[in-house]
C-alpha cells in the first residue's frame, strides 16, 4: 500500500500506469472506513489493475460546521481496514489547500433537478460540494471506473450526471448497498449510534421492505401515509422524509406507470444522527 498526499507524485505514478496499458480504479471517501467501503473496493479490484482510494473529508459538502468537526477522521485506522485486503492499493490522502488550491470554494452545478430534492431539499449546497470534490478528484486521478454506494442513491445519479455533463471519460459504477445482520445500511455514522439505536434502526430496512411489498398493490399516497403512520408510532426514529421517486429523475411520482422504474428514500434522526436508505421498488 502506497499513501500519497500530495497529487503531483501521484499524477506521476497514475501516468506510469496508464502509459503501460494499464486501467485505474477510484473509490472516493471521507474516511471512517467500514465493510461497505470495502465492499466498493474489492469491486474497483475486480474490475480495474490499479486500484486508488481517496480518504478526504471535503468540508464544501458540509452545510453544518458542527457536523464537519464532528466527522470522524482516524487515517491510521482506515489504512488497516484497507491492509485486510491484501492488495497495492494506492491511498491518496490529501490536505484541503493541497486538494482545492488556496480558495476552497463550491462551484455551482445544474444537475437538472437532481440537486434540489430529498437530500438536497434538506442539505442546501451539498451536492455542489459533492460535484465539486468528485469533478477534482476525477481529474487529479483520471480513473476508468469509479465506485460508488447505491446508499447514497441521490449521489450516485448526480456523478452520473455530472460526468455525462462534463464528458469526463469515467464509468460510474454503482455497488449495491451493504447491511448490518439487522438489515441497517452500513453507514460511517452507525458508530455513533448508542448501542438501543443501533437496534432500533433496523426498523428503517424493515418498513422500506413492506414498503416494496405493499407498492406491489398500493398506490404511491397509501404506501408514503402508511410508512408516515409507522414512524409516528415508533418513539427511537424520527422521519425527516419518505419518498417514492423515478429511479433516473428521482422526481417524486403520484402515479405508476407501466415500464418506468421507482425507488423509494429514506431519511430518519435517531437522536442527532441522520440516517438514510433506499430500496428499489420491484417487490
Ligand atoms: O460518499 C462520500 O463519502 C462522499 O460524498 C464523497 C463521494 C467521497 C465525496 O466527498
Amino acid at each position: 500500500m502506497q499513501v500519497f498526499r500530495e497529487k503531483q507524485p501521484l499524477i506521476q505514478a497514475i501516468q506510469r500506469i496508464k502509459s503501460d496499458g494499464k486501467s485505474i480504479g477510484l473509490v472516493p471517501t471521507m474516511g471512517a472506513l467500514h465493510e461497505g467501503h470495502l465492499s466498493l473496493v474489492q469491486n474497483a479490484l475486480k474490475e480495474s489493475d490499479q486500484v486508488v482510494v481517496s480518504i478526504f473529508v471535503n468540508p464544501t459538502q458540509f452545510d453544518n460546521p458542527e457536523d464537519l468537526e464532528k466527522y470522524p477522521r482516524n487515517l491510521e485506522k482506515d489504512l488497516e481496514l484497507l491492509k485486510k485486503e491484501k492488495a497495492d492499493i494506492w491511498v491518496f490522502s490529501p490536505t484541503a489547500n493541497e486538494l482545492y488550491g488556496d480558495k476552497i470554494f463550491s462551484q455551482n452545478f445544474d444537475f437538472e433537478g437532481l440537486e434540489s430534492v430529498m437530500e438536497g431539499e434538506f442539505r442546501t449546497g451539498h451536492f455542489d460540494g459533492v460535484g465539486t470534490v468528485v469533478k477534482h478528484l476525477f481529474e487529479i486521478i483520471t480513473p476508468n471506473k469509479a465506485f460508488f454506494g447505491e446508499k447514497d442513491y441521490q449521489q450516485l445519479q448526480i456523478i452520473k450526471k455530472l460526468t455525462r455533463t462534463t464528458g469526463l471519460p469515467v464509468e460510474i459504477v454503482g455497488c449495491p448497498i451493504l447491511r448490518e445482520t439487522s438489515g441497517l445500511a452500513r453507514s460511517s455514522r452507525n458508530e455513533r449510534l448508542s448501542s438501543q439505536h443501533r437496534v432500533e434502526a433496523a426498523f428503517i430496512y424493515k418498513t422500506l421492505k413492506t414498503a416494496n411489498q405493499l407498492f406491489g398493490t398500493e398506490s404511491a399516497e397509501y404506501v408514503t401515509n402508511w410508512v408516515e403512520n409507522q414512524f409516528k408510532s415508533n418513539k427511537h426514529l424520527k422521519l425527516e422524509y419518505f419518498e417514492i421517486a423515478n429511479s433516473e429523475t428521482l422526481k417524486k411520482i403520484s402515479t405508476k406507470e407501466k415500464g418506468k422504474q421507482y425507488r423509494a428514500f429514506i431519511a430518519a434522526y435517531a437522536n442527532d444522527i441522520r440516517l438514510i436508505d433506499n430500496i428499489a421498488l420491484d417487490n
